[in-house]
């Protein structure tokens, strides 16, 4: 399967090791808008073709295409009228960029998008009950350094330095918080795909003693009720990338060629 990775930071080098190392797959391209650096050099090496923005070739090239950049860049992904054929898988894990451009996703018949779990448990749940949910609420806490540079603040009397006990800092719904804290838009944009709500409640709390950024799923209906707990630490190589939203990618490629699928 040849595929191209978009976004050649964090998550998209450490899919790229491991895709390198499976025969199943090629890696054809990598796409990235900045140059690679020295410590790269595993991947110069090999026969990957680099790209500095994405084109109709390379999407006519590739059976599946691995999205690890930004939001931005699935806009940009949606708007090439070739990845819309039979057989083309795309795996966006900017998954907030979906939500922004649900018009273009309508639009689209013969590709699969497939959205990985990311940092989060409990989607494949929510998906199984989307139709008797009553009520689905996320709450994301992170240490209040985790937060700054959010959209919110420069609006906001809240000063995240002075911040010594738990705190809720904003709730609201996901419309909002594409603008608002766009950082923690993918979370919630993928429960919104898997739950099919629109009124998914956000709470956003600031915690001093945090050592992860946690999120809270608690879904509720006729069928019972969803709690969900996952704590992420940071992947290896990027302090801000939890390291379950870099695995959760390389479980899906792992199924791709698996004989027991769990979904
Ligand atoms: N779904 C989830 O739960 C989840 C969890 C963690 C991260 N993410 C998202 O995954 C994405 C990647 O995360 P990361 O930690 O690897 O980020 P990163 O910053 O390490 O890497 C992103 C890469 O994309 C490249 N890029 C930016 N604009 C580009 C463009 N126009 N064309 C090509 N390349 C471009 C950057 O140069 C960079 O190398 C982010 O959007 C992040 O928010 C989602």
């Amino acid at each position: 399967m040849r595929i191209a990775i978009i976004g050649f930071g964090n998550i998209g080098k450490y899919l790229g090791k491991w895709i390198m190392n499976d025969p199943f797959f090629e890696l054809r391209y990598v796409v990235d808008a900045k140059e690679l650096n020295e410590e790269d050099i595993d991947f110069k090496n090999q026969s990957i073709r680099f790209r500095k923005e994405i084109t109709s070739e390379l999407i006519n090239d590739v059976d599946m295409i691995i999205e690890c950049a930004n939001k931005d860049v699935v806009t940009q992904l949606l708007q090439f009228d070739e990845i819309d054929r039979k057989g083309m898988k795309l795996i966006i894990i900017s998954t907030g960029g979906l939500y922004q451009n649900q018009v273009s996703l309508k639009k689209l018949q013969n590709c699969e998008i497939i959205i990985p779990v990311g940092a989060i448990a409990g989607l494949d749940a929510i998906k199984a009950v989307n139709d008797e949910i009553t009520s689905i609420k996320l709450k994301t806490t992170k240490h209040p350094n985790s937060l700054e540079g959010a959209p919110f603040f420069d609006g906001s009397a809240i000063d995240l330095a002075s911040i010594t006990t738990t705190q809720t800092i904003w709730e609201g719904d996901v419309n909002e918080a594409v603008n608002l804290f766009p950082k923690n838009i993918n979370v919630a944009a993928s429960i919104y795909f898997a739950s099919k709500c629109e009124d998914l409640k956000i709470e956003i709390v600031a915690d001093p003693n945090a050592s992860s950024n946690m999120h809270e799923i608690t879904c509720e209906g006729d069928f019972g009720k969803i709690y969900t707990r996952t704590e992420n630490k940071p992947s290896p190589a990027n302090p801000k990338t939890s390291f379950l939203a870099v695995k959760s990618v390389v479980s899906i490629l792992r199924n791709m060629n698996s004989t027991i699928q769990i979904n």
